[in-house]
């Protein structure tokens, strides 16, 4: 964290803090891929269960979270934007559509292209899989 008095300008109760200082803090991919592979996990199962909102609700907020990511690592744009129009748009219009069928097809073919741009990003270690349980956290079901 900064020091200089002149640069301050926010005060969190326990420390100053520059722009620079804050900036530091955002999250970047680091951080928001792990939520991002929890909601891309939800979105599985939860279409496997017919619970077609809970997909789609999924699937907005896990593009909220790629939108964080190249506001704050844009040198990732070049991956995530075709990523996002491509692999995610397939996804999400075999949700809409409540199509199984497309919808498994679409979303082993998204996992697939996305370790492909983790190698692309040199990050060849990150190989993303499908639990072959539901996520225990959440109700995969509709709910009635
Ligand atoms: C649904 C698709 C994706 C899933 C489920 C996913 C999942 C993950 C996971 C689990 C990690 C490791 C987090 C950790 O333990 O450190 C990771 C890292 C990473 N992912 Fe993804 N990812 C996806 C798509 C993408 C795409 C399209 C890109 C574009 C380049 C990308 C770029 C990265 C980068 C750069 C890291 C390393 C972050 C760092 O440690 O600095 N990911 N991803």
């Amino acid at each position: 964290m900064s020091e200089a008095k002149d640069k301050v300008q926010g005060y969190n109760g326990h420390a100053y803090f520059s722009i620079d200082d804050i900036a530091a803090m955002l999250p970047g991919p680091a951080r928001l891929m792990h939520e991002i592979g929890t909601r891309w996990w939800k979105i599985y199962y939860a279409s496997q269960e017919t619970n077609w909102p809970l997909a789609e609700y999924e699937i907005k907020e896990m593009e909220e979270l790629f939108e964080i990511c190249m506001v704050t690592r844009p040198k990732y744009v070049q991956w995530m934007e075709p990523f996002l129009h491509q692999d995610v748009k397939a996804v999400k219009d075999a949700v809409k559509k409540k199509d199984w069928k497309g919808f498994e097809a679409a979303y082993h073919l998204a996992t697939k292209n996305a370790n492909d741009y983790h190698k692309a990003a040199n990050k060849p270690l990150i190989h993303w899989k499908l639990p072959a349980m539901p996520p225990p956290d959440m109700e995969m079901k509709p709910l009635a």
